[in-house]
């Protein structure tokens, strides 16, 4: 018999209010994500910034909320006055994080008036790899003070009267990967983290910093790490940093498809030492999370094919990790949004990394289209249709064995419900390879409502993909199987999907 399961949602359980800064991205100045992605002058639908109108109309339709910028492993040599003033006498470096020639011709000014016309809202990086708590300091002082003093009138006389008003700050990027470069101890980097954070709070009490945990939860130190960097900076931040990315590794779709499983151990492991970490110091502040790289990533194919070995000759906008997305890949990323709902309650932001032709939602051709990869379309509705707040649900499905996650349930599911307007919505996924899922959603405790919209992401390939050829391959469909009846939805889930389904 086809498998079935079984969902109960009830807006008296809510985990919590969903942060809509859990909807954001990232753009790293690395291959072709800035220049040839987001700024191509040369191109025909150019602004008069040079940013390409048609990449920024795609940036609206996916609905980011955030921005992190500009790294990321480029962060960690970067210095931003490199990218403010006259443009012609910006100087062209060499980043050591990707052995890519930067230009500089998008700094600060342009990225953030790029923010404005995508109306997302910019979230810095400070390096902490090779500089250090003043470097920091004049970057803040530079963006957000008014007037009145040297940097805050440089960038006025650099052509932005108004602050740039940066509240979300990362302290520097994944100090723990021997990658990069200035990595440190945790007992290093948790004093310059907490004396850095000090300097920033003393300048704009209004920040909000966001600490580095470990690069992901593979790393030797995890668990220690976060333990360590918290003791030393617990009152001084707000948020500490998950990182991960994860791939179909041996042709193990099924153990891939349940990568979700690891993103909710990870969350509930980080906030378990956080918790423990406050309990220890006694301290009546709670630090939450900032989810601020994840995605799907192939990164043997990188190590493989990607990396630039040439010293002599260091590119300009390379094709750098430009991974073309599946299906499965698309399931696995609306599972992982799914994961980071069922953590409203700790997770306060989210950055899907990266944004443009770098492990990215949207891919674009020099002169050429700019199209949709699969992973866009979870990510697009589950931004524009996830509101208000997370809801508890109880789930009753099969499980299957997965090589190193144990046994794992072959539907995951979470609910949202916005009490202002009375809106709500369920998101699946079907985790089989092999079979359809009959799903039952018991709605009643959520009073009258109407199936509005419905969403299947699915194909009878797994591995499907939009390319530069064949841009519209894959796109998600009606879900003509739904029926909401008595409170009670039911649907078919098709194997490997991702669905969603709007109420009103
Ligand atoms: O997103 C690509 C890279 O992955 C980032 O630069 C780095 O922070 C992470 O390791």
């Amino acid at each position: 018999a086809q498998p079935a399961a079984h969902v109960v949602v009830d807006p008296r359980f809510p985990v919590g209010r969903i942060d809509r800064r859990v909807f954001g991205s990232f753009v790293e100045h690395l291959g072709r994500c800035v220049y040839d992605g987001i700024h191509e002058p040369t191109h025909p639908t150019a602004d008069a910034d040079g940013f390409r109108e048609d990449v920024l109309e795609l940036v609206r339709e996916l609905g980011i909320s955030t921005v992190r910028y500009p790294g990321g492993n480029f962060v960690s040599g970067y210095r931003w006055e490199d990218g403010v003033g006259p443009r012609e006498s910006r100087p062209r470096r060499l980043d050591l994080a990707w052995h890519s020639t930067e230009t500089n011709e998008v700094g600060l000014h342009e990225f953030a008036r790029w923010n404005a016309k995508a109306g997302s809202e910019l979230m810095l990086a400070v390096n902490l790899g090779t500089r250090g708590v003043q470097e920091a300091l004049d970057l803040l002082e530079y963006s957000n003070v008014r007037s009145g003093s040297t940097l805050a009138d440089q960038r006025i006389a650099d052509g932005t009267t108004e602050p740039f008003a940066v509240r979300m700050w990362c302290l520097g990027n994944e100090m723990d990967g021997p990658w990069q470069i200035g990595h440190r101890s945790a007992e290093d980097y948790g004093k310059l983290a907490s004396q850095t954070a000090k300097a920033m709070r003393q300048l704009d009490p209004r920040v909000q910093l966001v600490v580095c945990g470990s690069s992901n939860r593979q790393m030797p130190t995890f668990g220690s790490w976060e333990r360590t960097v918290l003791q030393h900076t617990y009152e001084d931040v707000d948020l500490i940093s998950c990182h991960v990315y994860y791939h179909e590794r041996n042709g193990d779709l099924a153990g891939f498809l349940a990568s979700a499983v690891d993103m909710d151990r990870f969350i509930e492991d980080v906030v378990a030492t956080a918790d423990s970490v406050r309990a220890e110091l006694g301290s009546s502040k709670r630090i939450d999370l900032s989810f601020d790289e994840w995605n799907v990533w192939d990164q043997e194919r990188f190590e493989q094919q990607d990396k630039i070995t040439d010293i002599d000759s260091w590119p300009y906008a390379p094709r750098l990790l430009e991974d073309v997305y599946t299906v499965a890949d698309a399931v696995v990323v609306g599972n992982l949004l799914i994961s980071l709902l069922k953590h409203a309650d700790r997770v306060a932001a989210a950055s899907l990394a990266q944004l443009v032709n770098v492990i990215a939602p949207i891919m674009t051709e020099p002169g050429g289209p700019a199209w949709r990869q699969t992973t866009f379309f979870p990510f697009a509705l589950t931004s524009r249709l996830g509101r208000g707040n997370a809801l508890r649900v109880e789930l009753t499905a099969p499980t299957y064995p997965t090589a190193t996650l144990g046994e794992v349930p072959l539907v995951d599911a979470v609910a949202t419900h916005d009490p202002d307007t009375g809106q709500a919505a369920v998101f699946l996924v079907n985790r089989s390879t092999t079979d359809a899922v009959t799903v039952t959603v018991d709605l009643s405790g959520m009073g009258e409502l109407r199936i509005a919209e419905t969403h299947t992401l699915t194909d009878d390939d797994p591995h499907a993909r939009n390319t530069l050829e064949e841009p519209e391959r894959v796109a998600p469909v009606e879900n003509k199987s739904a029926v909401l009846a008595d409170g009670t939805l039911t649907l078919e889930l098709p194997p490997v999907s991702w669905t969603a389904v709007a109420l009103r």
